[in-house]
């Protein structure tokens, strides 16, 4: 096995393993890692141990959600030879190092996380009044400093868990990193990502029922577009819209033509086209993205064996990544296994 070096700059980021991906997921962050593997050493997991953090009380889908992120990863171009693809929970050091951390992370440092208080008081039906929730974020810096990561694309969301990271790296390295740091201190990349709302015009979420799967067929996504809302100032055929306003609008955007994206501003704002005509297009658009994926994803899905593989390889090398760095940080707190005869031993017997 061929363990990656570390020449390219270093590239970490993890998705939680909800099951099927959408295509807010493809704009917002799964193109974006895609279009980085060959510039970068890529690290890309599937973070299961974080699902558990507001899904713990049931656990019988946590595998088959694992399992349908990554089909939705290879589908979509991350490649396995390129990439170090891999599960969390298969690499425990993950899991040790974000021990360490909770020695030296005050509650306070966890507890101003903006979305803290926030998904903890809103998230309806879980008590998420769980240690291992307030410690979400360190259990993240864990995943991305084991990696000595230098880059870790993230959407706007993530931004203050990257900042938490850096300030645990830089306690870290002024407790025990003399002479020399232990955890480079990473930097966020912001995935640029356009405006997508979803089919009612909220953000794009599997959970309000108004997203567009990686995995939907022809005649579903069709459907989605057709019952999609629109412009609400578009009521008839004969009144003006605004793409701007239109979660149709943001598909074009993103995926149509220029030449389709002008016949669409134009027609839109003199209702010269209707929208059931403007909806096909979108979906044409969006379809020329998807059919390519779905035909990637069909040889994964007919043979489930071959992506376990594929995670199982990756864990394998992220495990002798992070072992490396847990034997520097350990040796780092003067705890390394590494035996040190006492000053006063006697010295050894000859026989
Ligand atoms: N918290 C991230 C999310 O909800 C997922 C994640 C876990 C992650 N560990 C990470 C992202 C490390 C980047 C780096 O999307
Ligand atoms: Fe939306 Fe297209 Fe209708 Fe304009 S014409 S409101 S962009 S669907």
């Amino acid at each position: 096995m061929t363990v990656p070096s570390h020449n390219r700059k270093r590239v970490l980021s993890g998705m939680r393993s909800t099951g099927k991906l959408h295509v807010g997921n493809y704009v917002g962050a799964l193109e974006n890692w895609v279009r980085m593997q060959n510039q970068y050493e890529c690290f890309f997991f599937i973070a299961d141990w974080h699902a558990l953090t507001t899904d713990y009380a049931d656990t019988s889908k946590v595998k088959e959600n694992s399992l349908e992120v990554l089909l939705d990863w290879l589908a979509a171009g991350l490649d396995p030879e390129q990439s170090t693809l891999f599960i969390q929970s298969h690499v425990p050091a993950h899991a040790e190092l974000h021990l360490l951390f909770s020695m030296i992370t005050p509650l306070g440092w966890l507890e101003r996380v903006p979305t803290y208080k926030e998904q903890r008081d809103n998230i309806q039906g879980k008590d998420l009044g769980t240690y291992g929730f307030l410690g979400y974020p360190l259990l993240q810096a864990a995943d991305i400093l084991i990696y000595q990561a230098d880059f870790v694309p993230v959407g706007e969301d993530q931004v203050a868990h990257v900042e938490l990271t850096r300030e645990v790296a830089r306690r870290f390295n002024f407790f025990y990193g003399k002479p020399s740091e232990v955890f480079p201190e990473p930097q966020a990349l912001l995935t640029p990502s356009p405006r997508l709302r979803g089919t009612d015009g909220r953000k794009m979420s599997k959970s309000y029922g108004n997203a567009i799967l990686l995995t939907d067929p022809e005649p579903v996504v069709r459907q989605k577009l057709k019952t999609s809302m629109t412009d609400p100032a578009r009521v008839r055929r004969t009144d003006p819209g605004n793409p701007d306003l239109c979660p149709i609008g943001d598909l074009h955007k993103i995926f149509s033509s220029p030449e389709t994206m002008a016949k669409v501003n134009h027609g839109c704002r003199t209702a010269g086209i209707g929208c059931i005509e403007c909806k096909g297009w979108a979906a044409d658009a969006l379809l020329a993205i998807l059919n390519p994926m779905q035909e990637r994803r069909k040889k994964y899905e007919e043979n489930p064996k071959l992506a376990w593989d594929i995670l199982e390889q990756g864990s394998a090398k992220a495990r002798i990544v992070a072992g490396v760095t847990m034997d520097q940080a350990r040796a780092s707190m003067g705890m390394s296994l590494d035996y040190e005869s006492p000053k006063n031993d006697p010295p050894p017997s000859k026989a």
